[in-house]
């Protein structure tokens, strides 16, 4: 458990009164990480600690981020460190809801390439503060990479009832990364005759999450493209305080981490004002990673109508619905 700073511990522990009103006993261990333990310390996230989460199943993570720390330092330090070093190489976002403007409601599922992309820092500066200055930031994107994603998105939308997977990119600009993306895309599909695929632009994509969100089943795309699409996805969705995700390492060679995508808030913090169901819903993912699908689906369904309220009422409703 790693509560991290802002509105993050207030929200995890919502979410663990939430399971353990769902009757699953946890073992948990708390691990004080963030940016409030870097300022007072120094420790981002340093080899030793990651090793130790290593022996755990799993990884659940409020938020981490404070005001006066640079930016990237808690980022790439703490959050990309477990991604990458940990595998997590998928990120699924889970959305439901009825957009602004719609009566039906809509769900779908965005699968994000989670360990590639413009996310792997390759790139730097030249003649930095000169009026001559360079800065690079390269896409990495790896056969192995894209097709273990892909490959995971179309095995996510087979096993669904509309059985539908779109890849968005932005092949006509991005000609090198994505035409790896579309190639890998294409020949997967070859192994899953039963799903039916679209390509969108993301582009189109946001103006389709907008207006259309009901055409999508799956998404997959790659890790910006992902980070963006998301947020967009909870905006459409009732908002970032119900968006949930789990950062996954399928092939379970260590802990997946479940965190919802919202960040620290600091402005909201410490005033028990946080919408706690993106982190109980980011724990219910967890329960059925962990074996606990009975517990997860009762918890999504305790969520489905929607409980106006502090951090804290909103828990108790919660724990309160899952006690009845
Ligand atoms: C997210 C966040 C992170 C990301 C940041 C905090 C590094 O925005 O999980 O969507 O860009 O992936
Ligand atoms: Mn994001």
């Amino acid at each position: 458990m790693i509560g991290g700073d802002g509105i993050g511990p207030e929200v995890i522990a919502e979410a663990l009164k939430v399971v353990d009103a769902a009757g699953v006993k946890l073992d948990t261990t708390e691990f004080d990480l963030g940016g409030a333990r870097y300022l007072r310390d120094g420790e981002v996230l340093s080899d030793a600690t990651l090793d130790e989460l290593r022996s755990f199943d799993a990884i659940l993570l409020g938020a981490v981020g404070t005001p006066g720390v640079p930016p990237g330092v808690i980022e790439r330090g703490l959050l990309l460190k477990m991604r990458f070093e940990l595998d997590l190489y998928i990120n699924q976002r889970p959305f439901a809801g009825t957009g602004p403007g719609h009566t039906e409601p809509h769900e779908f599922i965005v699968i994000r390439e989670n360990t590639e992309g413009p996310y792997v820092g390759e790139g730097g500066a030249l003649r930095k503060g000169t009026p001559y200055e360079v800065a690079t930031q390269g896409s990495v994107n790896t056969r192995h990479g894209v097709e273990r994603c892909v490959r995971y998105a179309f095995e996510l939308a087979a096993s669904r009832p509309k059985q539908h997977l779109t890849l968005v990119h932005k092949t006509n600009v991005l000609t090198f990364a994505g035409d790896l993306w579309e190639r890998t895309f294409n020949e997967v599909a070859t192994e899953f005759p039963g799903v039916g695929t679209a390509y969108n632009h993301v582009d189109a994509a946001c103006i389709y999450f907008v207006q259309d969100p009901h055409r999508y089943d799956v998404v997959v795309t790659d890790n910006l493209f992902g980070d963006i699409l998301t947020d967009l996805g909870g905006a459409v969705s009732g908002g970032i305080g119900v968006a949930s995700s789990a950062n996954l390492n399928p092939a379970r060679t260590g802990p997946s981490m479940f965190e919802p995508v919202h960040g620290s808030a600091p402005d909201i913090a410490g005033q028990n004002k946080a919408n706690p169901t993106a982190a109980v819903l980011s724990a219910a993912h967890m329960l059925e990673y962990l074996g606990e699908a009975d517990a997860a689906a009762r918890v999504r369904a305790a969520t489905l109508d929607p409980i106006a309220g502090s951090t804290t009422q909103i828990g108790d409703a919660l724990a309160a619905r899952l006690a009845g």
